[in-house]
């Protein structure tokens, strides 16, 4: 099962023909990947995040915008994603400039989410240090019943800004 990925004409039908093959194949987070940055003192850093959507613009994975990697992605706007199939060999890089989405999709996007993501991401200081879950825990209770049958605005710190788009450089079959 070899495949040169350079007879594709276009990165994206090389995408696609990894990822369809990973979703028939792999029942849990097939668009699981590793986002790569780098700190503003040059250290490497990488966190898994779901890929939500390739197209022609790029791939997009949705965050918190205060987070380290929000930082780090876009004290450089550069970024890397890797993705890696156990299950096909395969491993896809894509390296490339980082891009906020339009403003109207991470609210669409937001609102599609169930309620309670929208209360995480709502209260969440991504990247910080809670003192405690149950700290925690009393924030999300209070800012639910604060917004008990209100439609909850997407925040400012995970919206407009916090959606990077990936366009794609490079992709290449490893084994
Ligand atoms: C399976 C899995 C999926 C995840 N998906 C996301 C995601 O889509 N977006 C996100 O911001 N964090 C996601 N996370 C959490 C990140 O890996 C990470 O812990 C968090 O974003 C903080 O990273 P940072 O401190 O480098 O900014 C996911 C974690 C796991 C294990």
């Amino acid at each position: 099962m070899n495949t040169d990925i350079s007879s594709f004409n276009q990165w994206i039908e090389a995408w696609d023909h990894f990822y369809e093959k990973e979703k028939e194949l792999v029942d849990l987070d097939p668009n699981a990947a590793l986002v790569s940055s780098v700190s503003s003192d040059g250290k490497p850093n990488a966190r898994v995040i779901l890929i939500k959507d390739v197209s022609q613009e790029g791939f997009t994975f949705y965050t918190n915008y205060e987070s380290r990697k929000g930082k780090e992605l876009f004290h450089n706007l550069e970024g890397h994603i890797t993705w890696y199939s156990r299950a096909q060999g395969a491993s896809i890089r894509v390296q490339g400039k980082v891009k906020k989405i339009n403003t109207n999709l991470s609210d669409e996007y937001f609102s599609s989410r169930d309620r309670n993501a929208q209360i995480s991401a709502s209260i969440s200081k991504q990247s910080y240090d809670v003192d405690s879950r149950e700290v925690l825990d009393k924030e999300f209770q209070e800012f639910a019943e604060a917004h008990e049958g209100k439609k909850i605005k997407r925040p400012d710190h995970w919206g407009g800004n916090n959606h990077y788009a990936f366009k794609s450089r490079s992709m290449e079959k490893q084994r």
